[in-house]
């Protein structure tokens, strides 16, 4: 191999001279970073044939990712990959593995800090900060942080670690909702019965008391942000959380409902509708006179709806049931509240359910099957249930605002031996001795139906949320 190790050598050698020379305040810049790369890297990551298809020859094509995912998070060098296969890898400090000089922990050091000022590039530029690319939220839930995801790339590029702003691990981030503009995020905290609201910036700018919060939605007309409660509280307050999101302030809705679940808001905002983990019935609240309207689905054990997701043109909504797998469709255009107009069987426990951006489909993933299930919404019937990799435990569903994607999150949790789902068990592609457990967000290419990526992201991954109003 021809490499000019000593021009290299002689170059870092006046490259850290400079610094020395300037106060230590000023972190490392990309130039810096580029010679290491340079150094120890891009024989074999750079070009065509780099591998895993990750090139470290400039910062533009480091931000590209390899073909898995990211290799840098901004401002995160302990979630970064880069950095874990430095320093947590079990084969040994990348490339050390296959037989390359690792990095020193000086060079670690050095791209560590630079990662946590912003990961600049040689002019300043922030990766991934551009206000327009839409963004999508994944809560995970067993690590206490918020991954987040650029659309246009699907790679993780920020990580909102709620352990950083006075929550502790267990506080349990559940479930995520996004202005229609992109500009704020909300997201539910069951075990810190709070709900927190974030600028596009992840800068924590309020938070309200509510107990136990589990979904979350936007009122798409109104002020509101509305909440129902966790499945892990058993005998929570029967009563929603109605927040004004501009002011922060909280209110309670009674409703003479036990354990108030699934929750969606109408496209035009003028009613909310929410249904109980313990009854069959569904709430229809009219926010202007305050009056709620109960219908009652038939059954003879609880159904235990999961989640509910409303049509783009507003006139239907398809519920999931956990216990008896069934896709609930109603009506919401006859009488003041819904009516059960079809019930279509689906495999076991249909988790977050989303309409398709032209309202033909309905998608979501199959907790107990590790499956995912397409219905066709014109005939009513399931259309496909997709399998493979990567599934375990499927929870959370989203949009892309294109609608060209349609996303699965998936918890992946240890299984106790013998159980059933422990042959669904997503292994992480490289084993850094801690994380054989963190969820996937699987990328569903809406064409074709076909899971076209697996993100890997931190422990559990639930409740997702982007910048389209389709919950
Ligand atoms: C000898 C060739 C070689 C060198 C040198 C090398 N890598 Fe790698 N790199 C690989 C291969 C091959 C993989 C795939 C994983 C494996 O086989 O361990 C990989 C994987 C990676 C990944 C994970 C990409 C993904 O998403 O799967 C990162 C990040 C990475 N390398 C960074 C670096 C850095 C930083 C350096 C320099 C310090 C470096 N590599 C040097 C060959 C190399």
């Amino acid at each position: 191999m021809v490499r000019s190790t000593s021009i290299l050598a002689f170059l870092l050698i006046l490259i850290a001279g400079c610094t020395s020379t300037h106060e230590r305040t000023i972190s490392s810049g990309w130039t810096e970073i580029d010679a290491i790369f340079q150094n120890k890297c891009t024989s074999c990551h750079a070009g065509e044939q780099a591998a895993e298809g990750l090139r470290l020859d400039s910062w533009q094509n480091l931000f590209e990712g390899s073909d898995h995912g990211e290799a840098v998070i901004a401002y995160d060098s302990e979630n970064s990959l880069l950095i874990e296969l430095a320093t947590k890898y079990t084969k040994g400090s990348h490339p050390s593995e296959l037989g390359e000089e690792a990095l020193t922990d000086e060079e670690i050091r050095t791209i560590s800090e630079w990662i946590d000022a912003g990961a600049p590039s040689a002019d300043g530029d922030i990766p991934f900060s551009n206000p327009d690319d839409p963004r999508l939220y994944v809560a995970n839930q067993a690590a206490g942080m918020v991954a987040v995801i650029d659309i246009n790339t699907n790679q993780v590029v920020r990580m909102v670690n709620l352990m950083g702003l006075g929550f502790n691990e267990f506080s349990m981030p559940h479930h995520i909702a996004v202005e229609p503009d992109g500009s704020f995020w909300y997201v539910s905290l069951i075990m810190a019965d709070k709900i927190l609201k974030f600028t596009r910036d992840n800068e924590l700018v309020g938070q309200v008391e509510a107990t136990r919060p589990g979904l979350v939605a936007l009122d798409p007309v109104g002020p509101w942000l509305y909440a129902g409660r966790s499945m892990m509280s058993v005998s929570p307050p029967e009563s929603i959380v109605q927040i004004d999101r501009d002011k922060m302030d909280v209110e309670e809705i009674g409703l003479l409902m036990q354990r108030p679940h699934a929750l969606a808001v109408s496209r035009d905002g003028s009613a909310t509708y929410i249904s109980s983990l313990a009854q069959n019935r569904v709430a229809t609240y009219k926010d202007e006179t305050g009056d709620v309207v109960f219908y009652d689905v038939e059954g003879d054990r609880p159904h235990v709806f999961i989640g509910f997701t409303i049509s783009p043109d507003g006139t239907t909504m398809v519920g999931t049931s956990e216990v008896t797998s069934n896709a609930f469709v109603f009506d919401l255009t006859a009488g003041d509240g819904v009516t059960l107009i079809d019930t279509i069987r689906v495999l076991r426990a249909p988790w977050h359910p989303i309409y398709s951006a032209d309202g033909k489909w309905v998608y979501f993933g199959n907790n107990w099957t590790n499956t995912i299930t397409v219905l066709n919404m014109e005939t009513r019937e399931v259309a496909k249930v997709i399998e493979g990799y990567g599934l375990a435990q499927p929870h959370g569903s989203a949009a892309s605002p294109d609608g060209r994607y349609m996303y699965i999150s998936n918890r992946n949790l240890a299984m106790p031996d013998g159980h059933s789902k422990q042959d669904h068990v997503y292994h992480p592609r490289y084993d850094l001795g801690d994380n054989a457990h963190i969820g996937t967000v699987l990328v569903l290419d809406t064409r074709t139906h076909e899971i076209v990526k697996i993100i890997e992201t931190e422990e559990y991954a639930s409740g997702m949320g982007a910048a389209v109003n389709r919950n």
